[in-house]
């Protein structure tokens, strides 16, 4: 068998279902040599090698040097970039000046997630449909008239990562337009812009794509739970648990992926033009079904955690040939094909996230209670002493899969009864409750 050597950056649960998508390959020896900042136990188990890195974002600082040096020595045949910061800062432009292509976009083409303001222009620009009101500020001139025009309904946005700290939804982080325009200022203080959108309404969807630069094929479209806390209460987090269904999501229409995929070919095209190249890796859509037609809440240029855990366990299509075609831009000619179930998936959290999180405490899992159909994928824990450890962030992302919604829920639930420690989790995530809840948001 052809062997296939693979960099993998990053140590979340989503590199873990990454991980775990490549070994299921059947084509090809796949060898995965691992570059994180903490040994994922995880991800550990499946790999040929592994670099801990404890520089800050993987060593963006010095231009990613010891990550070149990782790549080279390993003779890497490709590259996959998990997370959004190096991807932002660059790591894509590194390894290729060693030679080294990535399934994941260059510095330039990732403005679509770096830069908030990007995106907007560039659907303005090309009058692609799906903007919400919007204006980038680099001053408070004409501040205060647009947050009146939009009737004080309106999201404060840094221009910039801010690891889903960035943004401010009126009724949710402020009340007044002057308490917006004080969150406001405090960007421009920091990061010399921001943006002011007209604050949207209707559930959300998070639809995620190949793409090659010439073609993007949509994954299953897959809703998020932000919020910490049951009931959709408490503060943002990077996403508490994911649900898919074996067709769409209940609480939209086959027309909201129609218009979703046609806005995401669209500004691919217009990345390519912008950019002068090619989009290859992710784009990641989260788009909101609104009384006024789909609208697009923001893209990312990586695959989403959770929304990995979901989609990636369900693929059956070889992944490797998948992220080849990317980087050789020829997607169209590969299949790219998921199997129809449904999943839930749950993240287990430290006690106090995400405000004031547990680390360094012991979590256990008996492996011999987890049933059939369940996957399980580590997250921020390491192994000590034959022991797993708590190290602050969303811990273990715990997927449910089956033909059946309800039944995936509970395989869920089950799983999670074989892990024991200071944490918890949202039980009402994949509950007809919850998904009544979205319903009555149309
Ligand atoms: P984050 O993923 O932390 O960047 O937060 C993005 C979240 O902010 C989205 O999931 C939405 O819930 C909310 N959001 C962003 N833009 C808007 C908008 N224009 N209208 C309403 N909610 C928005
Ligand atoms: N699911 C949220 C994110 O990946 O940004």
């Amino acid at each position: 068998m052809n062997t296939k050597r693979i960099l993998l950056l990053g140590n979340g649960g989503r590199e873990h279902a990454i991980a775990k998508a490549l070994k299921r390959s059947t084509q090809y020896n796949v060898e995965i040599f691992c570059f994180m900042n903490a040994k994922n136990p995880g991800i550990a188990k499946l790999c040929t090698a592994l670099k801990i890195c404890t520089e800050k974002n993987f060593g963006a600082e010095n231009g990613f040097q010891t990550l070149k040096d990782f790549a080279q020595n390993i003779q890497a045949n490709f590259a996959i970039i998990g997370p959004d910061d190096p991807i932002g800062a660059g790591a894509v432009d590194a390894l290729q000046s060693v030679g080294i292509e990535s399934m994941a976009p260059s510095k330039t083409c990732a403005r679509l997630e770096s830069s908030k303001g990007f995106t907007r222009n560039i659907l303005e620009k090309y009058h692609i449909p799906g903007n919400p009101q919007f204006q980038v500020f680099t001053n408070t001139v004409g501040l205060k008239e647009f947050c009146q025009k939009l009737e004080g309904k309106f999201v404060v946005k840094d221009d910039g990562l801010c690891g889903g700290k960035g943004v401010h939804v009126q009724g949710d982080h402020f009340e007044t337009i002057d308490e917006g325009i004080e969150i406001a200022k405090s960007m421009l203080e920091k990061h010399g812009s921001f943006l002011i959108e007209e604050k949207l309404e209707g559930p959300e969807f998070s639809l995620m794509f190949f793409v090659d630069g010439i073609t993007a094929i949509a994954m299953p479209s897959i809703a998020d739970h932000k919020r910490a806390f049951e009931g959709d209460v408490g503060p943002n987090t990077g996403g508490m648990g994911t649900i898919s269904f074996p067709k769409i999501l209940p609480f939209i229409t086959e027309k909201n992926i129609e218009d979703a995929t046609d806005i995401t070919k669209a500004v691919m095209e217009a990345v390519e033009k912008e950019c002068g190249e090619n989009f290859h890796g992710i784009m990641y859509g989260g788009f909101m079904r609104t009384k006024n037609g789909t609208k697009l809440i923001e893209y990312n240029a990586r695959f989403g955690d959770p929304e990995a855990l979901n989609a990636l366990p369900l693929l059956e299509s070889d992944f490797i040939d998948i992220c080849e075609a990317i980087i050789a831009e020829r997607l169209s000619e590969v299949p790219v094909l998921f199997s129809k179930k449904a999943t839930v998936c749950k993240y287990i959290v430290p006690n106090g996230y995400p405000t004031n999180p547990l680390s360094d405490q012991e979590i256990q899992i008996d492996e011999s209670r987890i049933p059939k159909g369940v996957e399980i994928f580590f997250a921020s824990v390491k192994e000590e002493d034959g022991k797993y450890w708590l190290c602050g962030s969303r811990a273990i992302g715990i997927v449910g899969i089956d033909e059946d919604f309800a039944k995936a829920e509970q395989k869920a639930e089950m799983a999670i009864q074989a892990i024991s420690g200071p944490v918890f989790h949202r039980k009402d995530i994949g509950t007809a409750e919850l998904l009544q809840k979205r319903m009555e948001m149309i």
